[in-house]
């Protein structure tokens, strides 16, 4: 019980650090909180126009998850408790991106931490809900209308995947937090003010 504890509570202070934040400390950018969307991820950062920034971005958060999961998995491999602890410690990275305690809890909104803790959960659902980011991304051009619509389909690749189990209701409360923290974004992609990817003019 303890290694499953401190695996979650490690998971999310790994996931409180926000690479927005820190890369563009390092990169001597404007804090992401303070301009376009207002949220620290890597599309608010490509509004700044460096690519790199926002690329180290979703880089940096992606890693988190997968290495959070990568290393839940290892440890937890001969452990009976895998079975819980493992969906904990997904939702315990992801809730930390989501409310950083290194930041004032004020985190992103979960989009590229999604995807390292699918890729590291399985390859294969990793990269059917990663397809699902493109192939909306591609026709609409709209990051957030991307990720809603992947983290939709994410919980039925789970389930067809490994059929229901805890492992499922994990990747559900990511796609309900994730949706929910995309309001404002909903509401701008219904009114039609929503700003295309890499576009600039998104007010806060
Ligand atoms: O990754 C977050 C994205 O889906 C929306 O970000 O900055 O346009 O609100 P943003």
């Amino acid at each position: 019980l303890f290694l499953s504890v401190t695996l979650i509570v490690g998971a999310y202070l790994l996931g409180s650090i926000s690479f927005a934040v820190v890369v563009s400390k390092f990169m001597q950018l404007p804090d992401p909180h303070t301009y376009g969307s207002g949220n620290p991820g890597a599309t608010n950062v490509l509004r700044t126009g460096n690519k790199k920034a926002a690329m180290l971005t979703l880089l940096g958060d992606a890693t988190k998850g997968l290495l959070a999961v990568m290393l839940a998995k290892y440890w937890l491999q001969t452990s009976t408790q895998i079975d819980w602890a493992l969906p904990c410690v997904i939702a315990a990275v992801f809730i930390g991106h989501l409310f950083p305690i290194f930041h004032g809890f004020k985190g992103g909104k979960g989009v590229a931490t999604a995807c390292g803790i699918l890729f590291g959960v399985n390859f294969i659902l990793g990269i059917a809900t990663l397809s699902t980011w493109f192939i909306v991304a591609f026709f609409f051009r709209y990051s957030s209308l991307a990720a809603l619509a992947a983290a939709a389909f994410a919980p039925f690749y789970a389930a067809l995947l490994f059929g229901l189990q805890p492992l499922c209701t994990a990747i559900l409360l990511i796609g309900v937090l994730l949706t929910w923290r995309h309001r404002q974004n909903i509401i701008n992609l219904l009114n039609g003010k929503e700003t295309k990817i890499g576009k600039k003019n998104k007010p806060k």
